[in-house]
């Protein structure tokens, strides 16, 4: 289990030519999660942004996928769709497992 997301962040950082090993921490904090959910997953950029701390790794997973595809298109989605660009689905797996740890 442990070996997967060091894979993964091999393959994503041969991908983008970082030579830094990614982790699901240091991925929410390259790929901005923390401007509009906290850095804790707790204080949010606006009132109406989710608070996504110790929320279950599938759920979150699940989300992520489905406002990057353009599945999930409610509320204020369109505002993360975005950064999505840039997360693969590798890197998604790595930082819900962060996210679902994260203290609520
Ligand atoms: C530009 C702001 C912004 C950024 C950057 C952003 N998000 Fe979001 N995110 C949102 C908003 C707004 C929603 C709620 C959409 C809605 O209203 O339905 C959301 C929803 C979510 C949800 C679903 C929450 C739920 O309860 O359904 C998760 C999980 C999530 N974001 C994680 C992340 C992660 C992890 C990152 C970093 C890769 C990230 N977001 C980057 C704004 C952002």
């Amino acid at each position: 289990m442990k070996l997967l997301p060091v894979v993964a962040a091999l393959a994503a950082s041969v991908a983008c030519g970082s030579a830094l090993a990614a982790d699901g921490a240091k991925l929410y904090a390259e790929k901005t999660c923390h401007a509009c959910h906290g850095k804790d997953g707790k204080k949010t950029l606006m009132p109406d942004y989710p608070k996504i701390a110790g929320q279950n790794v599938k759920y979150i997973e699940k989300q992520m996928l489905d406002i990057k595809n353009g599945v999930r298109t409610n509320g204020n989605s369109a505002a993360m769709k975005g950064v999505m660009v840039i997360v693969s689905d590798e890197e998604i797996k790595d930082i819900a497992l962060f996210v679902s740890k994260m203290k609520p």
